[in-house]
C-alpha cells in the first residue's frame, strides 16, 4: 500500500491506496466523487476526465499514487458554492446534455479549454473536446454552449446563437 495526500475539491485528504488503483477509482469509491463516472475501460471516452495542477486529465488513465501531492478539481468542485460555472450553466441553457453520461467530463473538458483558449473558434471548440465522446447529442449543441460560455466568460454574456456560421444544414 502506499500514502497518498492530495487536494480534492478544495478539501485534502490522505489515504492508502494500492499502487494500482487508478485515481478514478480513488476519487469515486474512496472519496465520494461518484459525479466523476467511468465510461469506458480503454481510456477512450473522456467521461471521467478531472482537472489535475491545472490541466484536465483522464482520471482512470492516471495512477493515485502519481495524484500524490496533487490539486484536483472534479465536476462536484466546480460550482462556486450554489452558482453554477458559467460553463454547467450554458449546457443547462443550450441543451447541452441528453442522459448526462458524458457530461462531467466534457464540462471539465471545456473549462481547460476556454482557460487556454478563451475565444475559441467553432472548429477549436471541435478539436479540444474531441477527446470525450458523447452518443446522445451529435455534439451540435455543446459547441453552442461551449461558445456561448467562453462569450460569458469574457464579460459579453451569454450568446444565444453562439454559432460563428450556422451548422451544416441549418438555414442562415
Ligand atoms: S472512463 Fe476514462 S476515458 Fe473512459
Ligand atoms: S449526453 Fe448522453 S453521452 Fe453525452
Amino acid at each position: 500500500m502506499a500514502r497518498v495526500r492530495m487536494r480534492v475539491d478544495g478539501v485534502v485528504y490522505e489515504d492508502e491506496v494500492s499502487p494500482r488503483t487508478l485515481l478514478t477509482h480513488h476519487l469515486r469509491d474512496g472519496l465520494g466523487r461518484v459525479g466523476t463516472p467511468i465510461g469506458c475501460d480503454t481510456s477512450n471516452c473522456g467521461s471521467c476526465t478531472v482537472s489535475m495542477d491545472g490541466d484536465s486529465v483522464k482520471s482512470c488513465s492516471v495512477l493515485a499514487v502519481q495524484a500524490d501531492g496533487a490539486e484536483i478539481t472534479t465536476i462536484q468542485g466546480l460550482a462556486d458554492g450554489p452558482e453554477w460555472h458559467p460553463v454547467q450553466k450554458a449546457f443547462r441553457e443550450h441543451h447541452g446534455l441528453q442522459c448526462g453520461y458524458c457530461t462531467p467530463g466534457m464540462v471539465m473538458a471545456a473549462v481547460d479549454l476556454l482557460k487556454r483558449n478563451p475565444s475559441p473558434t467553432e472548429d477549436e471548440v471541435r478539436h479540444g473536446i474531441e477527446g470525450n465522446l458523447c452518443r446522445c447529442t451529435g455534439y451540435q449543441n455543446i459547441v453552442k454552449a461551449v461558445l456561448s460560455a467562453a462569450s460569458e466568460l469574457r464579460g459579453e454574456g451569454a450568446h444565444p446563437g453562439a454559432f460563428s456560421t450556422p451548422p451544416a444544414g441549418v438555414p442562415a
